[in-house]
């Protein structure tokens, strides 16, 4: 379906590709950009949700099979092992009091200091998401996580969490293949291109439907912080500056992660710091329900991908794309 473009018109851009998208997508290029990330340090750090989903009521997560209660007191936000150590209740289905989390079977209150086995443990809040430090990986813990670059104009946020049956490394995989963006999600993007493409990163230009056949084309840049991240910056067109941070988080060892993704929408179009500030709350579900839209079927591509790799799949691959 053709697109109706609107706002900013970007001067043309040469592809360094041609031929179908089935044979630009090249399975070799993403495996290596795959890998590249997967060597970078993450200073043990993982997203855990929205830093404003964590509140003075207590919620359990898991990560890499390990339970934990994170909760907000008034300091910011706590979290610890989710087994109280007298014995063994589920401190998130407890409730908070004077800024302690409070066992539900016999009362404990637990907070910021040690008690037996309750030892808070590190913890990020960046404004947009909350970061919890697990110190027993193979990376050299760090202070702070890897944060990519955010806008730093009037920005509206929106942060979206979604569960599938796959590992971090799927979700990014799924990023590092923008050619499936057109094919694959034919209500969000109207048209892609690839416009510049490193060993690690790649730039598309997209025409991304906001409604109907209306499209804004944008430049944008995909590249990985870490090895559970991948974050697009829009380098060029309406929105420069905006990012998507797309966050894996292994719930299990293996087989069963997390995509917390933010968007950060920034814009220097009069009116924009107006509408990011009165207007977020009418547009931040929005914006939140066509992320979760568009991972919907892209945890549906990550679960097949892990699903392909467990049958010894992950490099055979079916037609070569450098033949002519
Ligand atoms: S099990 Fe928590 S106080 Fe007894
Ligand atoms: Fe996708």
């Amino acid at each position: 379906m053709s697109v109706l473009r609107f706002g900013r018109v970007l001067p043309d851009r040469p592809s360094p590709l041609s031929g179908p998208d089935w044979r630009q997508a090249d399975p070799r290029w993403m495996a290596r950009a795959l890998e590249a990330s997967q060597r970078l340090p993450h200073g043990g750090w993982y997203v855990l949700d929205a830093s404003d989903r964590i509140t003075s009521t207590p919620r359990a997560f898991r990560i890499l099979g390990e339970e934990y209660v994170a909760f907000r007191d008034g300091e910011g936000v706590v979290v610890g092992p989710d087994t109280c150590p007298h014995m063994g209740a589920r401190m998130s289905d407890g409730h908070c009091k004077d800024g302690m989390v409070v066992c539900p079977w016999h009362g404990l209150a637990l907070g910021r200091s040690r008690r037996g086995s309750w030892r808070p443990l590190p913890v990020h809040d960046d404004g947009i998401l909350t970061w919890l430090r697990l110190d027993t990986t193979t990376t050299a813990p760090t202070a702070e996580p890897y944060l990519p670059t955010r806008p730093t104009g009037p920005t509206l946020s929106a942060v979206m969490r979604l569960e599938g049956a796959c590992d971090a490394e799927d979700i990014v995989a799924n990023r590092l293949d923008p050619w499936h963006g057109v094919h694959f999600h034919p209500h969000s993007f109207g048209t892609l291109k690839v416009v510049d493409k490193t060993d690690t990163d790649i730039t598309v230009r997209v025409a991304y439907k906001v409604a109907g056949p209306l499209a804004v084309e944008v430049d944008a840049l995909f590249h990985c912080p870490d090895p559970h991240s991948i974050v697009m910056t829009i380098v060029d067109g309406e929105g420069t500056g905006s990012v998507v941070e797309t966050h894996a988080t292994p719930i299990e060892t293996e087989g069963r992660s997390a995509v917390v993704e933010a968007t950060l929408a920034t814009s220097e179009r009069p009116g924009f710091a107006f509408a990011a500030t009165w207007l977020s709350r009418l547009v931040r579900p929005v914006v939140e329900a066509r992320a979760a839209r568009l991972w919907v079927e892209d945890l549906a591509y990550a679960e097949r991908r892990r699903a392909l790799r467990l049958r010894g799949r992950e490099d055979s691959i079916p037609l070569d794309t450098k033949a002519g």
